[in-house]
């Protein structure tokens, strides 16, 4: 949450914090602001808004410097605005901070600070924190870095933070605890951010820093990071692995766009190297050590939040059916908090596209300290949670920027079905011949995947036009279809704002079934599979009540097609992998709704793309 840039160097800092902010825009939207060192004093300008609204407020003003900080915002404290728009200033406007996080005892140190002559002008906690280090810095004449340290010692709370100080040009400082920041090494410059997009057009040189870990920049000097207790660290310097051109639109209209028609590409990616299926072989060097762990556990936990908690429920059903593994799949923020029974027997794996969501982070750090085996699937390379686990695999979907999860929901439902084979495999819980199939099967989805993008996505938006005004969707799978309807129903919620829910199909008799009427589309998974009887007669049961239903079916079908109003073709495949196919309909069914009714597709309002508050 909330996206953090700053430079220092030779070169202009503010086209770089705009470009940068730009990048970082899907981690909040709400405001945003620069600060910027010219040498005599610091220039601030901030406002409500996304960074275009930014760029504007500043206009043609003196932008020059070589030192500066930015911010897009994703409020906690204190309600969208220009006031609250970070960076802020001290009372004295010797220092300017910006912070990514939330301080939890912001209120007693402003009430000390309120009673030492300190006048707040925001309702942020970051206010508080930058006055608490200037008070410290004045009280003992202390130099900035040193005030920063013994300031992050009395606060309690997650934070990255960045700050410049108006009587030193030459110096950036930078802190993170629980919230992500990556310093960018090149030539006589350097570079902060939240995540490592805004950097890589500049140096592929990059520190992921630590929780705990203070970095402080000075121009003509080398990278100098300490911890807390002012224990100089040796930072860990790596090459990134990301392309500049990942990050931008590629000509589509929008990211989701883009990203849902990457599919073919990241699923692939996410299969190279692991599946072979001449040789009818899964490789996960991964998780190659946790082998012999996973055919022993008793239980298999997943944890996650939001999309990636629905590629959990499938993996659900892909463990127990392959590998005959009892698996639980948690809300990690409900795990977190409910003192959940987990022991060295257990494995924990949490599945997250950011590798910083809060809650999962948290959830993880709780199943280590309980002795359980903690193993992730994260698809952003060096993020926290990947650095936190055992062990894991990547997805390989590559940057996902729009807001709302697509690629990366599909990428991590492939590595849960490669994993799932090759642990029921290692454990004998599946014929080789099954195997066989369904590696097989599983080879053909990017091509079947291309193949639906081209013959759905007209037939897709003609239905979005029928249905763009309506105000409920329900959405109902079975079996391993049904995440998929929850995930549908997200991505609806998500970026138009319709109401949607997800359901079981054969829930529908227990409640939802009151709501049908003839104003209510249904969205049906319905391919042919080991539900499809059943499910054809949940949609009976909708129509006989006048509801609206759009099936998806597979290529062929002839039963569904008779009853159901639309229908959309998904090629046939294996039950299990059905998932990875019924999913592209509905994102492109929710991205056309959205595109219909004006929203902003890229950047939902409220939402943020990687949540790194609980
Ligand atoms: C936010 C995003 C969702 C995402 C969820 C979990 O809510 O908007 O798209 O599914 O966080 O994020 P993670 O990065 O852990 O998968």
């Amino acid at each position: 949450m909330c996206g953090i840039v700053g430079y220092l160097g030779e070169r202009e800092a503010y086209p770089i914090l705009i470009k940068g902010l730009k990048r970082l825009e899907y981690r909040g939207y709400d405001s945003s602001g620069v600060a910027i060192h010219n040498n005599k004093s610091i220039d601030l300008f901030k406002c409500k808004g996304k960074v275009a609204d930014l760029e504007q407020h500043v206009g043609n003003s003196s932008t020059t410097g070589g030192v500066g900080i930015g911010h897009t915002r994703w409020a906690t404290h204190g309600e969208p605005n220009d006031v609250n728009a970070h960076p802020h200033f001290s009372q004295s406007e010797n220092l300017v901070m910006i912070h990514n996080g939330i301080i939890e005892n912001y209120d007693v140190i402003k009430k000390q600070l309120v009673s030492r002559g300190y006048n707040f002008k925001s309702d942020t906690d970051t206010e508080v924190f930058v006055n608490l280090i200037e008070d410290i810095q004045k009280s003992a004449n202390l130099k900035l870095g040193e005030a920063v340290r013994i300031a992050l010692k009395k606060v309690v709370g997650a934070y990255a933070i960045t700050i410049i100080d108006k009587s030193n040009p030459n110096i950036l400082i930078a802190a993170k605890k629980s919230s992500p920041l990556v310093v960018g090494v090149g030539k006589g410059e350097f570079f902060i951010a939240s995540d490592a997009t805004p950097i890589v057009e500049y140096t592929k040189n990059v520190v992921y820093l630590e929780d705990g870990q203070i970095v402080i920049l000075k121009k003509g000097k080398d990278l100098k990071v300490v911890n807390i207790e002012d224990v100089q660290q040796t930072p860990y310097v790596q090459e990134l692995d990301l392309q500049l051109e990942e990050l931008e639109k590629g000509g589509y209209d929008h990211f989701m766009l883009k990203e849902i028609y990457e599919q073919p590409r990241s699923i692939n990616d996410s299969l190279r190297g692991r599946l072979d299926v001449r040789k009818g072989a899964v490789t996960l060097g991964g998780i190659k050590d946790y082998e012999q762990k996973f055919t022993n556990a008793q239980r298999l936990i997943i944890v996650a939040c939001g999309t990636s908690w629905h590629a959990g429920l499938v993996g659900e059903y892909l463990f127990e059916e392959l590998a005959r593994i009892p698996v639980e799949v948690e809300y990690a923020s409900e795990f977190r908090y409910r003192n959940p029974i987990v022991n060295e027997n257990d494995i924990v794996l949490a599945i997250s596209q950011s590798g910083e969501t809060a809650d999962t982070l948290a959830a993880l750090e709780l199943a280590k300290g309980k002795g359980a085996t903690i193993l992730g699937i994260c698809n952003v390379v060096g993020s926290t949670i990947s650095r936190l686990t055992d062990a894991g695999s990547y997805t390989h979907a590559g940057p996902e920027i729009g807001v709302a999860s697509t690629k990366a929901f599909t990428a991590q439902v492939t590595l849960l079905t490669l994993m799932a084979l090759k642990i029921g495999r290692k454990k004998g819980t599946i014929l080789e011949s099954r195997f066989r199939l369904i590696i097989s099967a599983l080879d053909s989805i990017p091509n079947q995947v291309e193949q639906l993008l081209e013959t759905c996505n007209d037939q897709v938006k003609y239905i979005a036009d029928q249905f763009k005004d309506s105000r409920n969707f329900l959405y109902l799978g079975r079996g391993v279809n049904f995440p998929v309807a929850l995930e549908g129903a997200l991505k609806l919620k998500e970026i138009s704002y319709i109401h949607a829910e997800g359901y079981p199909a054969a829930e529908m008799k227990h409640g939802p079934i009151a709501l049908i009427d003839e104003e209510m589309p249904m969205v049906v998974i319905a391919t042919k599979d080991a539900s499809y009887e059943k499910v054809v007669s949940n949609i009976q049961e909708a129509k006989a009540r006048k509801g609206i239903v759009i099936a998806v079916v597979t290529e062929g079908d002839t039963q569904v097609k008779e009853i159901a109003d639309y229908t959309i073709e998904i090629p046939a495949t294996n039950d299990l992998l059905v998932p990875l196919l019924a999913t592209i309909p509905l994102q492109l069914l929710s991205y056309h709704i959205a595109v219909m009714r004006g929203c902003n597709v890229d950047q939902p309002r409220n939402l943020a793309k990687s949540v790194t508050v609980e």
